[in-house]
C-alpha cells in the first residue's frame, strides 16, 4: 500500500528535516521574524499559552518566550530528534510528540494563542480538514491563530525537493479558517523572503504571509 505523505513526515521527513535546518533551528527566532513583527503589530497580549503546531526544535515558540516572558509554551512535533534538541535546547517549553491531524496527540486543553508555520504546506491533502477542525478547537473564545505559510496567488502544488512523490501544497490557509465566519482578520503581510528558491518561473516562490485571526464566536453576527 501507498505511504501517505503524513506517514512519510512521521516516519521520516520530520527527523530529515530537523537535520537538514539544525544549526539555524538551534536558537530562538529573532525581532525580525514576521511572528514576532505580526504580534508586535497587531497588539496581541503580552502573556498566555500558546502551542506552536509543528513547531520543530521549538525555536519559534522559544523566540515568544524572550521577548514576551509571559507567555508559556507548548509545541506539539512528530519529529523525536527535534523533539529532544529542544529539551536541550529550550528547557522551559513544553513538548507533545505527534501530529496535529490526530486528536489523541493533541493536548486536552483550550489555549490563547496557537501558531502554525509552514507547516499546512506539508499537510496530506486527505487530512486538511482535520487539521482545520483540531487547530480551531484548541483555540479559546477570544484567543488568536498564527499562520505563516507560503505565499502564491493561486492554490499549487510544486514536487517537494527531497522526495518526488510529495508535495508542498501553496494557498491561502487563512480562508477555511474565516469562511466559518468565527474568525476575524486582524493581520496579514504577504512579502518576499529569503526563502530557498525552487521555482524560478514563479514570481511568488520566494514570497511567505503571516496571518493573525481573532477568534470571535458573537461579535461577527448581527
Ligand atoms: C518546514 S518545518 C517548520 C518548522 C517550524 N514551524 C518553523 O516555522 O520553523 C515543518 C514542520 O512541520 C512538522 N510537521 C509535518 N507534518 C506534521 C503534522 N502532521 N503534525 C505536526 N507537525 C507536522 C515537521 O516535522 C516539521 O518540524
Amino acid at each position: 500500500m501507498k505511504t501517505t505523505q503524513e506517514e512519510k513526515f512521521i516516519v521520516k521527513e520530520g527527523d530529515a528535516w530537523f537535520e537538514r535546518n539544525k544549526p539555524g533551528q538551534l536558537k530562538p527566532i529573532t525581532k525580525e521574524h514576521n511572528i514576532i513583527k505580526g504580534m508586535i503589530s497587531s497588539n496581541l497580549p503580552n502573556a498566555g499559552s500558546l502551542i506552536d503546531l509543528g513547531g520543530g526544535v521549538g525555536s519559534v515558540a522559544a523566540g515568544i518566550m524572550k521577548f514576551f516572558p509571559g507567555w508559556e509554551a507548548t509545541v506539539l512535533e512528530p519529529s523525536r530528534k527535534a523533539i529532544n534538541a529542544g529539551k536541550n535546547a529550550f528547557p522551559k517549553i513544553n513538548y507533545n510528540c505527534g501530529s496535529l491531524t490526530k486528536e489523541a496527540d493533541l493536548p486536552n486543553k483550550e489555549f490563547d494563542l496557537a501558531i502554525i508555520s509552514m507547516v499546512f504546506s506539508w499537510i496530506d491533502r486527505s487530512l486538511l480538514s482535520r487539521a482545520i477542525s483540531n487547530i480551531d478547537n484548541l483555540i479559546k473564545p477570544g484567543g488568536h491563530i498564527i499562520i505563516q505559510d507560503f505565499y502564491t496567488p493561486i492554490p499549487k502544488a510544486n514536487k517537494y525537493h527531497y522526495d518526488e512523490e510529495m508535495y508542498t501544497y501553496k494557498q491561502d490557509y487563512s480562508l477555511p479558517f474565516k469562511a466559518l465566519n468565527i474568525y476575524t482578520e486582524i493581520y496579514s503581510k504577504a512579502e518576499e523572503t529569503d526563502h530557498t528558491q525552487f521555482d524560478e518561473n514563479d514570481l511568488y516562490d520566494t514570497w511567505l504571509v503571516t496571518s493573525i485571526l481573532l477568534k470571535d464566536l458573537k461579535g461577527r453576527y448581527t
